[in-house]
């Protein structure tokens, strides 16, 4: 099996580590992590960038020495991914004696190869960025175009890199290596780029001294993308001869097949910089370069001064470190951009971990198999299955196939829609074989089989879920009575044989792997976050509103989670028929209606509702609709909002409930 090496960008620490960085190491991790399952040697590396002149700016700025300022921010990004679950064979710091050592050793062979001269540079330089841009790509009032904040003049000696050699080189290992770079529009985009000519790059300064000395020339500090992106050789010991550097010969093409999870944003420097540098090294380039999107949050550009710069760490605590990893690989296509959302994160937990996965798990275990088979996982010969029994079988079999292929094709999130497929398919099974059913009648002959069925659908899922949710699908094992996954090189655990659980072996029916949570305890987590109102009210709504369609049934009365409630409390509900006479949208949000509710009262009452993605203004004009009447007012958004519509809903859709007579705005609903 060839060698998996998968790395993640290595962060700047001027800052602490936030949502955005946290959704790269995870994505590396559950590459990391499926790899070893199917029982490749694999290596996953993160690390810091820890020169240039941004970093020693902040440095001065506290203060502190650069040393000292990177010693403190190490620990920040280390307990974040420990928090995150984040399985890293390594963790490169670039300020370390491994490093600046190896990277002196790649210097020498660029120079080696006649690509390095010295020469006179002036240019436009962004800190921030820590690049170089020529007068026609800046911004007006000459910005830089990415942080529109205002360039410096740099004059000085610099040594320079051939980077003008390389462009047919380029073009040419692109052209033999179709997947170099994914998404493929992006791929184009540096295709475009590098055909468009490339300059001679300036690889040294002099004016700071923040960096990796130059070799024979320590009045020059290397450029810092030249220093930071050797990071992902010399974490290997390289360059080297293969018995100086086995981990180099083993994980580095050609022997290895590598993967740079990076954002967009530095897409360039990896795809066309780096490659450029390692032929000149008569090195080869990496596999591949993986550039997903950019992440927002709430809709909004992440960043302190907005106050929804969100480190890791909260929610990690708040919600599970697994079901945050989950949601970040679910809720956004790996490439695209995509938007965090406290809300949709809620929905996914509630909706298809709580309802979808933890509910088949509760009521196989605790309610079939604790109640009527002894607690113990029955024996089922093959010849026992039925047609139904047949098709899930077969369709476990089927989709842990191709979740696999995605993952191998680095597309987490169609993997989990696989996933989820097989959950949905089970659920779809126990709802038509209806065990508690066989259970009561005392047909164990057939409850055995469907029990078997779905403890084996479990064990699957267990191990198709493990890279996303690694301590939770451990949780869901010991309640099948089966072990933590151990990976081990060679051994493939990815499941693929029917069969494999033991007949005999002991259940444990334990808590719910995703408890519901009530409308308080939503709201007081959210709070803790510092989530805005408006967000926070919508979330309580549509959590509970999303997704029961695998609720327990009624049929099912040992199934926890319903608490019954006496008529008196559901008296003290106001219903009321509501006439709506205007509509708005509220700006800045995609969500929200204000609408204005005449419920028999003088004045018509004002409400805001999250309804605007299914309705528009004009549609709702005119509706009799259901109002709660007697709820708290609530500011949304700076709206006094003074009411609730009722609404049913599922996934994807939403219609409010309306009165099908024309009984007067007031009249009562009970
Ligand atoms: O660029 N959405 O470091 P950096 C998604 N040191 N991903 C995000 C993100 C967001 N909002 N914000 C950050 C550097 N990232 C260099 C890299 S590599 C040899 C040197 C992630 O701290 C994403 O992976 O600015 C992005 O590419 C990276 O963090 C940038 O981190
Ligand atoms: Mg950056």
């Amino acid at each position: 099996m060839r060698p998996f090496y998968v790395t993640t960008p290595i962060y700047y620490v001027n800052d602490r580590p936030h949502i955005g960085h946290a959704y790269s190491t995870v994505a590396a991790d559950v590459l990391a992590r499926f790899q070893r399952l199917r029982g490749r040697p694999t290596r996953f590396l993160t690390g810091l960038d820890e020169h240039g002149l941004k970093i020693e700016r902040r440095a001065r700025e506290e203060g502190l020495e650069p040393q000292q300022f990177v010693d403190g921010m190490a620990p920040p990004f280390q307990r974040a991914w420990e928090a995150l679950h984040c399985s890293h064979d390594d963790f490169i710091r670039t300020t370390e004696e491994r490093h600046e050592q190896r990277v002196q050793v790649l210097w020498k062979r660029l120079e080696a190869a006649g690509d390095i001269y010295l020469g006179d540079y002036e240019d436009w330089y962004c800190v921030g960025c820590e690049t170089f841009y020529p007068e026609r790509e800046l911004a007006d009032g000459r910005r830089c175009p990415v942080h529109k904040k205002p360039v410096e003049r740099v004059k000085e000696r610099s040594y320079f890199f051939r980077l003008s050699r390389y462009e047919k080189k380029l073009l040419d290992f692109y052209e033999a290596n179709p997947d170099f770079v994914r998404p493929e529009g992006r791929f184009n985009e540096v295709k475009a780029f590098v055909r468009g000519g490339l300059r001679d790059l300036s690889v040294s300064r002099t004016s700071f001294h923040w960096g990796v000395p130059v070799p024979g020339d320590p009045e020059h500090v290397m450029y810092v993308w030249l220093d930071a992106l050797s990071n992902y050789v010399t974490a290997l010991g390289g360059p080297a001869d293969p018995e100086e550097a086995p981990l180099f010969d083993t994980f580095w093409p050609p022997s290895g097949q590598v993967v740079h999870i990076v954002g967009k944003d530095i897409l360039r420097f990896h795809a066309v910089y780096w490659p450029a540098f390692l032929m000149s090294a008569g090195l080869e380039p990496p596999t591949q370069v993986w550039a997903h999107g950019w992440l927002t949050v709430d809709g909004e550009k992440m960043s302190k001064s907005l106050g929804n710069f969100l480190p890791p760490e909260p929610l990690a605590e708040a919600f599970g470190a697994d079901v945050l990893r989950y949601y970040l690989m679910r809720d956004i296509v790996f490439g695209q951009d995509g938007d965090f959302s406290h809300r949709k994160l809620l929905a996914r937990y509630h909706g298809e971990l709580g309802n979808g996965l933890g509910n088949l798990l509760h009521r196989m275990v605790r309610s079939i198999v604790g109640r009527y088979l002894d607690g113990r996982v029955p024996h089922v010969a093959d010849d026992r299955l039925e047609p139904l029994d047949r098709e899930l079988v077969a369709s476990a079999r089927r989709l842990a196939t191709r979740a696999a292929e995605q993952l191998d094709a680095v597309a987490p999130q169609r993997s989990l829609d696989t996933i989820f497929e097989l959950v949905a398919d089970a659920n779809r099974y126990v709802d038509r074989t209806e065990p508690w059913k066989l259970g009561k009648a005392g047909n164990h002959e057939r409850l055995e089989v469907v029990a078997y069925v779905v403890l084996e659908v479990l064990r699957f899922l267990s191990v198709m879920l493990w890279p996303f949710m690694p301590e939770r699908c451990d949780a869901l094992r010991a309640q099948l009575g089966l072990p933590p996954l151990t990976p081990r090189p060679g051994v493939d655990l990815w499941p693929s044989a029917w069969g494999a659980l033991p007949a005999g072996t002991e259940v444990s029916p334990g808590d719910p792997l995703f408890p519901r949570w009530d409308e308080r305890k939503q709201r007081d987590v959210l709070a803790s976050l510092g989530v805005r109102d408006d967000e926070d009210r919508m979330t309580a709504n549509e959590a509970t509103k999303n997704g029961p369609k695998n609720e327990q049934t009624p049929q099912d009365p040992s199934a926890e989670g319903i608490a019954h409630i006496v008529y008196d409390d559901f008296a003290r509900v106001q219903l009321r028929v509501g006439l709506v006479t205007e509509a708005t949208k509220v700006p800045k949000a995609d969500r929200l209606l204000e609408l204005r509710v005449d419920v028999g009262e003088p004045e018509a009452r004002t409400i805001v509702a999250g309804i605007a993605e299914h309705y528009a203004p004009e549609e709702i004009v005119g509706k009799r609709v259901v109002v709660v009447a007697n709820l708290k007012p609530r500011k949304l958004r700076g709206i006094l909002s003074q009411g609730m519509l009722l609404a049913a809903s599922d996934d994807s859709r939403l219609c409010l409930l309306e009165v099908p007579c024309d009984l007067p705005p007031g009249a009562s609903v009970s």
